[in-house]
């Protein structure tokens, strides 16, 4: 049990939050004082923010843990950080390869927000969903991931509107390359052969660099924002002009 949040203190709750975009996200909401819960498969999560085991692809993983999250009988912010990416040619696409894809990257988000909602609906909170560039754009050997990238974007504008009338916010937001280890296994399970112009359109970004991980945490704590409280249905592109 972790000590119960103070008046001003939001309750987050993150998944994702080992690595790369969810870990630096969490850093930024603990930093802003808000009480953390970080949900993942893997065990390290940022210092003083509370780790809960959770596979966002398992229903049961992800009620247990919304569970503990909730003890204290609200969720102010559920940011689905968490997925996997698929790279390689369309023909080779495996079934598994395609349900586990989905499974993660949009069954995921979907159980959490609809196991979360209750407890949203109790402190009027907000979501931030991340999707992709690849949710918005065509992104060539990666038809599976954008595909439920995809479906992450429309998922996001559709329960927005549904949920407008009890004043919660959906976002998302489609980050281009961000520089996470992500990337450098998408570069690493490029077979020879697949075409090279792909990996110089991840790095196609304005200021010819990859996004730092806390430069799209601080867009999801915007987001998460009362700054941001007419914001909502909104696919924001934080892909330094790719798309
Ligand atoms: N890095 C990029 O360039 C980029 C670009 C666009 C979108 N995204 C999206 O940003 C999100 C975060 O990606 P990242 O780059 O930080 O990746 P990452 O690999 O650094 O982190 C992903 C985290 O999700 C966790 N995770 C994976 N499967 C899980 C599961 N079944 N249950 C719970 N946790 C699970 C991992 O353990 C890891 O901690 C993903 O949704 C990704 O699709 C990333």
């Amino acid at each position: 049990m972790t000590a119960a949040p103070t008046e001003d203190q939001r309750v987050v709750v993150i998944t994702g939050a080992a690595s790369g975009i969810g870990y630096a996200t969490a850093e930024l909401f603990r930093d802003a004082g808000d009480l953390v819960f970080g949900l993942d498969i893997q065990a390290k999560t940022p210092e003083g923010v509370t780790y809960v085991e959770c596979d966002v692809a398992d229903r049961a993983s992800v009620d247990a843990a919304i569970e503990v999250c909730a003890q204290y009988g609200r969720i102010d912010v559920l940011a689905n950080v968490a997925g996997i990416v698929q790279f390689g040619r369309f023909e080779q696409i495996t079934d598994a390869e395609w349900d586990r894809v989905h499974a993660v990257d949009l069954k995921g988000p979907f159980m959490l927000m609809q196991a979360a909602l209750p407890h949203l609906k109790a402190c009027r909170g907000n979501i931030v969903n991340v999707s992709s560039v690849a949710g918005r754009v065509p992104q060539a050997y990666a038809t599976a991931y954008s595909a439920a990238k995809g479906g992450l974007t429309q998922l996001t504008k559709s329960l927005a509107l549904e949920l407008a009338p009890d004043n919660i916010r959906v976002n998302a937001i489609c980050p281009g390359t961000v520089d996470t280890p992500i990337v450098s296994h998408v570069a690493s399970i490029f077979p020879d052969g697949l075409d090279p112009r792909v990996m110089d359109r991840l790095m196609m970004m304005l200021p010819g660099r990859a996004i730092a991980p806390a430069e799209i945490g601080s867009a999801i704590v915007y987001l998460a924002s009362p700054n941001a409280r007419m914001v909502t249905g909104s696919i924001f592109a934080f892909d330094g002009g790719m798309s």
